[in-house]
């Protein structure tokens, strides 16, 4: 399996975001996404030439779950940007998160209190797939502490390559804005 780049191109030009920093983050995605190729080809051709046995099939299998998830990751977060409208109260997420947060408001400001945290990653709304339950969580580096049996519904990149270009240090400014234009239509057709 080869994974092929898709083109986000389409984002350019939202309020917010400028064309340098979204055409960075473009980049940096692919190659997230050559190196997930690279990697894997490379496993795959160690396992037919027999050479598992080696610290370098090791030290492989242990970095695919970076590249893997830093192209993953980026995917679902180009993929819930683009949009104009605020969520919608009629849809099930809606009513999702205030059954489980007791308000929109309440799951927003846990969501943004963990985008402002010091230190780079992602910050990941996610469902438990085995209770439908919605669980929002700070995840450090792309190939560590997710949540097993949960899937995405909602993700915002903080890495500083996500705003330093236009933001600096203002990463709240940069949360707000990434609040702006979220497209909600993605994590609604998430949810299970
Ligand atoms: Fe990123």
């Amino acid at each position: 399996m080869t994974y092929i780049a898709k083109d986000y191109s389409k984002l350019i030009g939202i309020e917010g975001f400028s064309e340098t920093l979204l055409k960075n983050h473009f980049t940096l995605y692919q190659g997230y996404v050559t190196n997930t190729n690279k990697v894997l080809d490379t496993l795959r051709q160690m396992l037919k030439d027999g050479k598992t046995g080696i610290p370098e099939f090791a030290e492989l299998k242990r970095r695919v779950g970076w590249e893997f998830n830093g192209m993953r990751l980026h995917e679902y977060y180009f993929e819930n940007l683009g949009g104009k409208e605020e969520i919608n109260e009629e849809g099930r997420l809606y009513r999702k998160i205030i059954e489980e947060f007791g308000s929109y408001e309440i799951w927003e400001k846990d969501f943004k209190a963990i985008g402002t945290m010091r230190g780079i990653g992602w910050v990941i709304l996610y469902q438990d797939i085995f209770n439908g339950g919605l669980i929002n969580f700070w995840i450090n580096e792309h190939d560590v502490s997710h949540p097993s049996g949960c899937n995405p519904i909602l993700i915002m990149d903080v890495f500083e390559h996500a705003y330093m270009i236009d933001y600096g240090l203002k990463k709240s400014e940069y949360i707000e804005a990434f609040f702006k234009n979220i497209n909600w239509s993605a994590p609604e057709a998430r949810l299970k």
